[in-house]
């Protein structure tokens, strides 16, 4: 991506190129382990919320750098995740798939732990080796889903609660290959009841609504019997599918993502056959998330 000769208004510290007209902005020549500076720190969040997808070239991140980024946008301390841990920095994530090896189903359409009370509000997404060719991310954005709708419609969702669980997800079959799987399986439905959500939030920075269900989590839409949730939540994931509404990043090694977890839902493309692909994630700020 080359630098842009008219950054948009309203950005002193940022020079921002919008990805898409709908969702995601590419945010050039900007240093992510150089955060001293709380006008570019505001800048970063106003963008995000704006935006709902943030892409950065060209970044050279510490594991310690890269969970400075995170906390620029809120307290990455306490994730929840499945997925194993960093060797040093128990807050990142690595999502490594060695050739051949397993794939966590994040090639489903999802905002990450809707299975949770309190889901993250974000995520840093950082790549360290990538596919010569494929395995890309795509972004939707659920203020965009919830703008699509009738106005009927909008105000029926509007009533709506729906249950979010991970055993919806495809999880479930991956602990039952695991060979302490049983066990494992138990104590994640012990650590991780069904909860409930609304299926239109209100972002609490922008105040656009949104569309909050994902196909990977949300079971059912509660005082609907089960063939008009179903029903009412296939509109809904259409919707999602739609590319009018979607940011896809081709990744380059060393490119950061941060998402707004609120705003929209995400899946990582598996086209990559045997190649190699290693990202370090960060969530932050699950205990405000709405
Ligand atoms: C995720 O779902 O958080 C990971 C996305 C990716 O691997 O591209």
């Amino acid at each position: 991506m080359s630098k842009i000769e008219s950054p948009v208004p309203g950005y002193q510290q940022l020079t921002i190129e919008p990805y898409t007209p709908t969702i995601g902005a590419v945010v050039h020549d900007f240093d992510l382990s150089n955060l001293q500076d709380e006008s570019a720190r505001a800048e970063l969040r106003k963008a995000l919320a704006q935006y709902q997808v943030l892409f950065f070239r060209n970044q050279q991140l510490s594991p310690e750098a890269q969970i400075a980024v995170a906390r620029v946008f809120g307290d990455p301390d306490k994730t929840k995740a499945f997925f194993p841990r960093h060797e040093t920095q128990n807050t990142i994530e690595v999502l490594e798939v060695k050739p051949g090896g397993h794939r966590y189903g994040t090639d489903q359409w999802h905002t990450d732990i809707t299975f949770d009370a309190n889901p993250p509000t974000g995520t840093v997404l950082y790549s360290k080796i990538i596919p010569t060719v494929g395995g890309d991310t795509v972004w939707a954005s659920g203020t965009a889903v919830y703008d699509s709708l009738p106005r009927a419609l909008q105000l029926y969702l509007q009533e709506l609660q729906a249950t979010h669980s991970f055993e919806h997800s495809g999880w479930p079959a991956y602990f039952e290959s695991l060979k302490d799987g049983d066990a494992l399986y138990r104590q994640a439905r012990h650590d991780h009841r069904p909860v409930v959500h609304p299926v239109i939030q209100t972002h609490p920075v922008t105040g656009k609504k949104i569309v909050y269900v994902n196909p990977n989590f949300t079971d059912r839409i509660k005082g609907l019997s089960r063939q008009e949730s179903d029903a009412l939540l296939s509109l809904l994931f259409a919707r999602f599918q739609r590319p009018e509404f979607q940011a896809r990043l081709r990744w380059e090694k060393d490119t950061v993502a941060i998402w707004d977890n609120r705003a929209t839902v995400h899946y990582a493309v598996s086209d990559y056959g045997d190649q190699h692909r290693l990202l370090h994630r960060v969530t932050f700020g699950e205990d405000q998330a709405f």
